[in-house]
């Protein structure tokens, strides 16, 4: 029988502006989800935050975007933003954008990643959860690690990863999505998910013919739009994603390889900036410096029979400590550009702007050139 996971998360509100989750609304999801364990609504889970969004790691047999499942993220999130707002927290109920729950949490503001699988005799899983940046941040590690060579060698030297993947890829602005081979398309791929406010990688494919059923992903983003949803800026759409491995599929290692690069994201402070996305363990999980940099936590897992066995914490290895150390020469180089371009996000990315009320108070004072 198939196994689902959903990995489903909403900043409900924060404890010193926007730094991290109040460890009250843990205890909350925790105890919520501890019952739904108990009335077998769910096989297991974990909670975790990652900076100030609270994250909901659920193991079930119900399929994906099921009712019950995202009632029960959803009624989760409800219950620690009401904790959230008596105890004055920053953005209490900040991702919950609509009133009332209706049958799904897509496009009422928190973001989900779920996937439906059969589990194989071993079932390597990484829940990837990233804090001051959006979902695009994950095309550049996501294509890494499923089409680039010089990051996983088992594309090269695994007689079964050598045929390559698909790539599910969305454009969030019209709505559409497409289907596209690596390595065959790689070109045009890049040519899409380069551009990465646009186009995301939403899954990742087997192809036809190899090891694993080509129907069942291998890796989900979450792509929410917050702010195409509240059609204004409420925070940014902090992402997170599913990742499996090993046996067909990229190594453990291989995964990881991809976030030993410290790309730049754009997030951090108020959501309209550029900065390099540092790997963490989940103790240095909070955002501090100018709202970051921008983080990404993974916790690693075996799945037996639904039951989540684990978390190791990935990035909690001086093997990161270089990538680390980057990040913040990044983040030194990048703040010394101030409200300067590239550092700023350009205007249309950006999450909020007093740019037309200068430019509406300054209009009788511009003159013909
Ligand atoms: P083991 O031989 O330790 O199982 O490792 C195989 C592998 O895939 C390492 O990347
Ligand atoms: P979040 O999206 O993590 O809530 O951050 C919003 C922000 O404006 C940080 O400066
Ligand atoms: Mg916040
Ligand atoms: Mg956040
Ligand atoms: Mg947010």
């Amino acid at each position: 029988s198939k196994i689902t996971v959903s990995l489903i998360k909403a900043d409900v509100g924060s404890v010193a502006g926007h730094t991290t989750v109040a460890d009250e609304l843990i205890k909350i999801a925790e105890n919520n989800l501890s019952e739904a364990k108990e009335s077998g609504l769910i096989i297991d889970f974990r909670v975790f935050k990652a900076g100030d969004d609270l994250e909901l790691l659920m193991t079930h047999t119900k399929g994906v975007d099921n009712e019950e499942i995202h009632r029960l993220a959803w009624e989760t999130f409800e219950k620690a933003a009401e904790k959230a707002k008596e105890l004055k927290l920053y953005g209490a109920g900040q991702d919950l954008l609509a009133d009332a729950f209706s049958g799904n949490v897509r496009g009422m503001g928190p973001g989900v990643a779920e996937m439906e699988f059969t589990e194989r005799k071993a079932e390597p899983l990484i829940a990837f959860m990233m804090d001051k940046t959006e979902p695009g941040a994950f095309n550049l590690p996501i294509f890494r690690i499923f089409a680039d060579p010089f990051n996983t060698a088992g594309l090269v030297i695994d007689p079964s990863m050598h045929q390559g993947f698909v790539f599910e890829i969305w454009d969030i602005m019209e709505h559409k999505r497409v289907f596209m081979k690596a390595p065959e398309e790689m070109y045009d791929i890049l040519a899409l998910i380069g551009a990465k406010s646009r186009f995301v990688i939403k899954r990742v494919y087997p192809k036809p013919g190899g090891k694993l059923p080509e129907d069942e992903p291998v890796a989900v983003v979450s792509t929410e739009k917050l702010y195409q949803v509240a059609g204004e800026y409420v925070g940014k759409d902090d992402p997170v994603a599913l990742v499996r491995a090993q046996s067909g599929l990229p190594a453990v290692g291989e995964v990881l390889e991809a976030f030993a690069f410290p790309h730049l994201v754009s997030g951090w402070m108020r959501g309209s900036h550029n900065g390099p996305l540092m790997p963490v363990s989940f103790k240095y999980a909070k955002c501090t410096r100018f709202d970051g940099p921008p983080r990404v936590v993974a916790a690693g897992f075996q799945l037996s029979n639904g039951k989540l066995i684990g978390p190791v914490d990935l990035f909690d290895d001086p093997a990161f400590d270089y990538t680390r150390q980057k990040a913040m020469e990044i983040a030194e180089y990048m703040r010394r550009h101030g409200p300067f371009e590239p550092h700023r996000l350009p205007r249309e990315e950006m999450e909020y702007t007093t740019l037309p009320k200068v430019m509406e108070k300054l209009k009788e004072r511009f003159e013909e050139i």
